[in-house]
């Protein structure tokens, strides 16, 4: 049996393994999926220990920036992002990373919640690596415009420089906007401490504005609160990301897309 692994630091939480165990269920592919704890000074040794007989890994917080350093190649996705969160073991023992977390947050938003990008205005609020990480294929769906908004403006600016090639990319400090926009994506890391990021609430249109928080949690997040709050016409949590982002590292190992609606149904019941 094929033996895949999420490595990260804490991952007692982690939903990968449930997930990639239905996948395995429902498309009949024999594999095992587990959930390693690597330690923080350690993840280079894990994933060196894991793979000397497991096939490939998912990697998550806070290993995907070392990871992109670790591997052989690059995907395209994954080069630009910086950082790695699906590694496969080539035939010829090399690694390949790719990163999966863009492509799983644009599929959730236009399949799973049916809300096309094309000609949007979105806001993408958080200047880290995640939202360094979605920010191409978010360009590639073709949004009028995604602008970059960070606590720390730098950061935002330096982001849209990198990725000014790729599409109409702009950055602003949180102040700096208040006229409404069509959808807000949270890629700041603040729920994790009970914190919304400080903007204003002009910039949800009531009734119109989607709003998109990339966390996900049992209750509505923070964020998805302040959103509903101010009359955002829908709040979307991470869960669907997350599962997306795990169908196409299963479609990248194993070459068959898993159906991803019975399995969010599962893990939202
Ligand atoms: P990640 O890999 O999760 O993106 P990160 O690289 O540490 O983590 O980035 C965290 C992001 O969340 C940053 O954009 C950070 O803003 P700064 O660059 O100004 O630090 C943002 N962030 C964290 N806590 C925040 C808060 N309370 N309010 C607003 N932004 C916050």
């Amino acid at each position: 049996m094929d033996r895949y692994a999420v490595i990260g630091n804490p991952i007692g939480h982690s939903k990968s393994p449930q997930i990639h165990r239905l996948f395995a269920e429902q498309t009949g592919q024999q594999i095992s999926y587990e959930a390693v704890l690597a330690p923080l000074d350690g993840f280079a040794s894990t994933l060196q220990h894991f793979l000397a007989d497991g096939r490939g890994v998912n990697v998550t917080v806070p290993f995907k920036e070392q990871a992109w350093t670790l591997v052989d190649q690059h995907s395209a996705a994954a080069a630009k992002a910086g950082a790695v969160n699906t590694i496969s073991l080539q035939e010829d023992g090399s690694l390949l990373g790719d990163n999966t977390d863009g492509k799983g947050l644009v599929r959730d938003i236009q399949v799973n919640a049916g809300l096309s990008l094309r000609g949007l205005r979105v806001l993408l609020v958080g200047a880290g690596g995640a939202a360094r990480g979605v920010i191409q294929p978010i360009l590639a769906a073709g949004p009028a415009q995604l602008c970059v908004v960070n606590r720390t403006v730098e950061k935002a600016e330096q982001l849209a420089s990198l990725f000014a090639e790729d599409g109409p990319i702009s950055a602003a400090g949180f102040q700096w906007i208040e006229e409404p926009v069509d959808l807000i994506i949270n890629a700041t890391s603040a729920s994790l401490g009970g914190a919304v990021p400080d903007m204003s609430p002009k910039l949800i249109r009531p009734g119109h504005t989607w709003c998109y928080d990339m966390m996900y949690a049992k209750e509505p997040t923070v964020f998805n609160r302040w959103a509903a709050e101010h009359g955002a016409a829908r709040c979307v949590d991470g869960l669907g990301m997350l599962v997306e982002q795990a169908a196409e590292a299963f479609l990248l190992w194993r070459g068959v897309r898993p159906d991803t609606a019975p399995v969010l149904q599962t893990l939202r019941g």
